[in-house]
Parts: C-alpha cells; structure tokens; sequence
C-alpha cells in the first residue's frame, strides 16, 4: 500500500515509524514532514492546509491510505475532500472534528448526554461574561476560547481581574482571532490528569493504552502552557478500575452522543480528563492522537497500524483485537530555547546519527531539517527522544541518557518527566 501522513511533527513522525513496521507499507510519504521523517518517508513539498494540492498528489500517486494527524486540516475537511475523490483517508470529518474544533459544542453535547464535565457558562458577549465571574466570584477560575488555538486558548485565571483581562483579550482583542467570538467559562477541577486515546469506528470504540503528558514549560510544573514537554506510559492514576468507569460513563457515551447528533466519530479520539475527587470528568476532547502522547503510545502498539486503520475506515473495528506491549515508555520533549515564547531556528544539532537517531531510544523529529547530512532546529519542540522498558524508571533513564548525548545551542528539555503528580 502506498500511504500519505499529512503532518510534520514529532507524532507524524512516531506514526511513520510504526506504519514502517506494517509488511503492507511499500510505501511512505509525508507532506510537509520534517529533517527526521525525511530519513523514513518520502517528504512531499506541501502545506497541511492545502486540500486541492494534498488531493491532487493523492490521485496522481495512487495513494491508497491517507492518514490526516493534526487538528487544523481534519476542521478544515480534509477527509472529507479525500472521500470526495474516492480516496480512503483515516481521521474524522469536519463534522465530527468539530467535538475538538469548538469547546462550545463539546460543552454543551457533554452537557445534553450526561456526560461528567466541568460545569460552565458559554457567552458572546464580553460584559456578560465579566458580570458571571464577578457574580460567582470564585477562584481560580477557567476562561477558554471556543476555537482552536494552538494550545494556547485556556486561561486558569487565579484571581477575579486576572479573568476579567483573559475575558477582554480573547473576546476584545481578538488575542486568538476568531477562535474567540465565544468563550466558556468553567468551574477549575482538581486531581491527576490522564490521557486516553481511542481507536473508533463510530461504532464501537478501543482505548488505548493511558497516558501523561506535562504540559508545562519548566520544572515542578511552572512556567507557560506548551503543546507538552514529555509524556510517560502508563499513566499510573489510571487504575483498572477508573478505566472500566470511564469506559461506561466517558467513551462510550461520547461515541453515542456523536452519533445521535448525526456526526458519527471515525479516527482517533482524544480523552483529556481529570481524576477528581468526584470522579473522573472530561476536561477537553481532541479529534486526533496527542503530541507527545503518540511517541509513548504508539511504541507500545503491537497489532498493525494498517489494520487498524483499515477497520477503523471500514467500521469493522469490533472484528480487531488490539495488542499491546506490556512495560513502560517515555517520551522527553527537547525544545529551542524560548520555546513556548520567541526562539531562534536554524541551530545546527550534534550527536545524533545520519537518520537523527542515538543509542537506547527513538528520536522523533518534531522541528527539525536536514540539510547536507546535517539537522538543524526548525521549531519550538525539537525532538521527543523516547525509550521503552520493562519498567518506567528504566524508560526514564535511558531516554534521559539519550537525552545527554544530544546537543543544540539553547537546547531546553525538563529534568522531572514522570516524576510529577
Ligand atoms: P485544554 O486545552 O482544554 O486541555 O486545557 C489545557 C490545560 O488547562 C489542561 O490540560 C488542564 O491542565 C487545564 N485545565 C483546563 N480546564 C480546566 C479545568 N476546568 N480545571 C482545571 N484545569 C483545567
Ligand atoms: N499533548 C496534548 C495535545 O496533543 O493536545
């Protein structure tokens, strides 16, 4: 089969690696891609968003699986254009990526299905909101823009000002343009959080195996709000006994809340939730597999991606059984310095050989180039350099010794993964 990942970051790159392993993956090509998937896969000169050139490439190369990984263009429909043409494309349609693409819509289908969530207000209105949050007067309190904002759309205000600014800039000032003509205001929950991705054909739906991701800049959980800085698995407050709970009370009703508002679910959906002290409660969905949560659950995957994917397009996911690696894997995000702020591009790395790889982990490309048998930087995440192993502590040393035998100007990367609450 030939195959088409649309993406260029260091899940696209964990998602190569394992469609490699498939013996029905002849072959692999990536637009844009990056440095790294460039030593893996073909890399194809065009943008994400491109729907008519993505299309195009598809049908004169004979693509026979295309595999949309980031959020903008499954809103966008890329499937949906894919589908158009008769070409087999794994993701959601913009109909149902929209339960990632609008925090209003997947508040209120939490809301109307009974699903446990934070509670909320959504508003159009900048002063309207400002007199809610004075009138609860509760902090900390959660303000987030309704659309995508790379991440950066949520606001945990501490104090009643400091949600009154957040309220002004996203609806005002238009901080994340449109992403922000409505916004939510939600109660701040408390307790681990975990992710889960699940396989689903809009039928039934297979979890993945869990995950933690940690999302904060620095140390100790301080700093700015990243795309995430590293990721274990498994993640260890996700009992057996939470799982069979979230399964009856989150995944399934999700997968038949979008099918009774007539957007049935393809793809890999994303749970972002919080074990709180009343149970666990969705903070957000995502219509796609996490970065970095992809580089630490897709190594322990053991079943054929192809074969998912396959019955996943063809909804005969109930006929698959899923396998996985028992273990642990570890995934330590390397950033520019800077990063999630302003960086510098273009620094060349050192101590990785000629595929970006070094000894005892796979090094997954997120913002890297290669040029002249060199890598450069070309992004906020560099790389998620991720080591599996009978247990975690063992997953953690050897990616941090991995970690030690890569070099950048800047470089940036927490000393703490898996080490937090
Ligand atoms: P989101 O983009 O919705 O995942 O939010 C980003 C991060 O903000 C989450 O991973 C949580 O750490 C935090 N967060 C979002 N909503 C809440 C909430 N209601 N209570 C506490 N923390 C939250
Ligand atoms: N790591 C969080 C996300 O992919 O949204």
């Amino acid at each position: 089969m030939k195959i088409l990942m649309i993406g260029s970051g260091g899940r696209e790159h964990a998602l190569i690696k394992k469609l490699l392993e498939s013996p029905k993956c002849t072959k692999l090509y990536c637009a844009p891609g990056n440095g790294g998937i460039s030593r893996d896969a073909e890399t194809v000169n065009i943008g994400v968003m491109d729907k008519e050139s993505m299309v195009k490439f598809a049908k004169d190369n004979s693509i026979d699986l295309v595999f949309v990984a980031p959020d903008d263009p499954l809103a966008d429909g890329m499937v949906d254009a894919m589908q158009a043409e008769g070409i087999r494309a794994f993701g959601p349609n913009a109909k149902a990526a929209v339960i990632e693409a609008s925090k209003v819509f997947s508040k209120n289908l939490m809301k109307k299905y009974g699903i446990p969530t934070a509670k909320y207000e959504v508003f159009d209105d900048a002063n309207k909101a400002i007199e809610y949050i004075k009138s609860e007067n509760t902090t900390p309190v959660v303000v987030k823009a309704d659309g995508l904002a790379l991440g950066k759309g949520v606001i945990i205000a501490q104090t009643i000002d400091e949600a009154v600014n957040a309220v002004k800039s996203i609806m005002e000032d238009k901080q994340f343009g449109d992403s922000g003509n409505n916004i939510v205001v939600e109660e701040f929950l408390t307790g681990p959080e975990v992710s889960v991705l699940a396989f689903t054909d809009g039928k039934c739906v297979k979890p993945m195996v869990s995950s933690k991701d940690h999302k904060r800049a620095y140390d100790n959980d301080e700093g700015l709000n990243t795309g995430g800085m590293g990721t274990i698995s498994p993640n260890p407050y996700y009992t057996d006994e939470i799982a069979t709970e979230c399964m009856e009370t989150i995944f399934k009703p999700t997968i038949a809340a979008m099918n009774a508002e007539g957007r049935p679910f393809k793809g890999c959906l994303y749970f972002g939730l919080m074990i709180t002290p009343n149970g666990p409660k969705v903070i957000e969905y995502n219509a796609r597999f996490g970065d970095p949560e992809a580089q630490v659950v897709l190594p322990r995957l053991k079943t054929d991606l192809v074969d998912i994917c396959e019955a996943v397009i063809d909804e005969k996911l109930s006929d698959l059984n899923i396998e996985w690696y028992d273990g642990a894997a570890a995934c330590v995000v390397m950033a520019s310095g800077g990063y999630p702020v302003t960086y510098k591009k273009g620094i060349e790395m050192f101590g990785m050989d000629g595929n970006g790889q070094v000894d005892g982990a796979v090094v997954y490309h997120a913002g890297t180039k290669y040029e002249n048998g060199k890598f450069y930087t070309n992004g906020g995440r560099v790389l998620g350099v991720t080591s599996t192993a009978p247990t975690l502590d063992e997953a953690l040393s050897k990616a941090y010794a991995a970690v030690d035998k890569i070099k950048f100007d800047g470089a940036h990367f927490r000393t703490d993964i898996g080490r937090t609450k």
